[in-house]
């Protein structure tokens, strides 16, 4: 273990712990922008500067590895106006947009503004990237609210292995780019969205989120993505009952804070006019059993050949109770008739490993085969 001391607060922790890290495990808060937890330590911002004893500088405690015997400060009238004159350059290039901004609320940068008392830049103010890129459906780049703190560059590449953007350009010139500024569907972008999940300001937002409330109005729904067995957790935010966006939590067990582009962005099925939400009987079938008065003939060739088929035209809406009795009635039928082995079960990777194990059950002894397979993803 390593001693030292942060704030006059004696604290022991592992070798190759970082000061941040450190302070923040002793609920110590030291301000930080371009730090994450999951990423790579990048150093930009210098908001998270701490004094050393011994060091005639203050230094980035997010980069400082703790040293047995070290003496930190974290808060002082030198440290705080240091990091007031960070704030007030960055407001000195982004517009205060903060009354009608989407990220008003979840902003790291209005929340320091907010704590150190910053209501306008002290220098001359001037928009260095007035960029706007909306080159794809799923989220817009708006480079003027960019404080190139280098997140998004790092988990692309650190975390995704996309690699797509990088810093391009010097000076008042820097902004986050792909490789010539190609837009973000010509580049190797997935677009899973983890960039738009770690940026702290309102640089990047999901199409679907824009102009759709205030944050402090959604509500949060915390669900598991159903569309394959890793079982990520995500976040949704809703207005009035339907989903504006989809994140995931730093305590999401499975996955983290990161999402792969179906669990992000593939949730519109949920209000889709399409949806089925009742079990549905082919009518044929239905016509059969006195359920309804209008017949229907199987075509001859695949419904896959026919272009956007609607299935109110060849099933009929019936209730639960009707539908399982009727499934029991035509399993046992067909167990009775050809046998167990004539039955095959496909279970799926939307349910829960219990559902799962149960519907193994059910055929291993209920039917009496082994004929199981499962989709192990979409
Ligand atoms: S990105 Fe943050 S600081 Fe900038 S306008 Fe939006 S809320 Fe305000
Ligand atoms: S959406 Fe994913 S792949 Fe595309 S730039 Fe962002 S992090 Fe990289
Ligand atoms: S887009 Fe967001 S995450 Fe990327 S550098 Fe700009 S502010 Fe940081
Ligand atoms: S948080 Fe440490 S330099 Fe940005």
């Amino acid at each position: 273990m390593v001693e030292l001391t942060i704030d006059g607060k004696k604290i022991q922790t592992n070798p190759g712990t970082t000061v941040l890290e450190a302070a923040l495990a002793n609920n110590i808060d030291i301000p930080r922008l371009c730090h994450h937890p999951e990423l790579s330590v990048s150093g930009g911002c210098r908001l998270c500067i701490v004094n050393v004893d011994g060091y005639s500088n203050p230094t980035p405690s997010c980069g400082l590895t703790c040293q047995d015997g070290m003496a930190i400060e974290t808060q002082n009238e030198e440290l705080l106006k240091s990091r007031r004159e960070i704030i007030d350059l960055f407001i000195s290039e982004h517009p205060l947009d903060c009354v009608t901004c989407d990220k008003s609320g979840t902003c790291l940068l209005q929340k320091y503004a907010y704590e150190f008392d910053i209501t306008k830049t002290s220098h001359e103010f001037e928009i260095s990237k007035p960029i706007y890129q909306d080159d794809n459906p799923f989220f817009i780049r708006d480079h003027q609210y960019c404080i190139l703190c280098g997140r998004c560059v790092r988990v692309c590449d650190e975390v995704v292995g996309a690699k797509a953007i990088d810093f391009a350009g010097r000076g008042f010139e820097c902004h986050i780019a792909t490789p010539f500024d190609d837009p973000l569907k010509d580049s190797t972008c997935v677009f899973c969205g983890n960039c738009i999940q770690v940026c702290p300001t309102a640089a990047l937002t999901p199409v679907s989120r824009m102009g759709k409330g205030r944050e402090w109005e959604l509500d949060r729904l915390k669900t598991i993505c159903g569309y394959c067995g890793v079982g990520c957790q995500i976040e949704y935010a809703l207005k009035d009952g339907k989903i504006i966006y989809a994140q995931s939590t730093p305590d999401a067990p499975v996955n983290g804070e990161f999402l792969c582009t179906k669990g992000r962005f593939g949730w519109d099925f949920a209000t889709a006019p399409e949806r089925l939400t009742s079990p549905m009987l082919r009518r044929d079938v239905a016509y059969e059993l006195g359920l309804t008065s209008e017949n229907w003939e199987l075509p001859q060739k695949s419904p896959l050949a026919v272009r956007k088929p609607k299935v109110e035209d060849s099933h009929i809406p019936i209730d639960w109770d009707t539908a399982l009795d009727l499934a029991a009635r035509k399993l046992s039928e067909n167990v009775k008739e050809y046998g167990p082995d004539s039955i095959m079960g496909l279970a799926s990777a939307r349910c829960t490993n219990e559902e799962n194990y149960i519907f193994q059950k059910f055929f291993r002894l209920g039917i009496g085969t082994n004929n199981l397979d499962h989709c192990a993803r979409l």
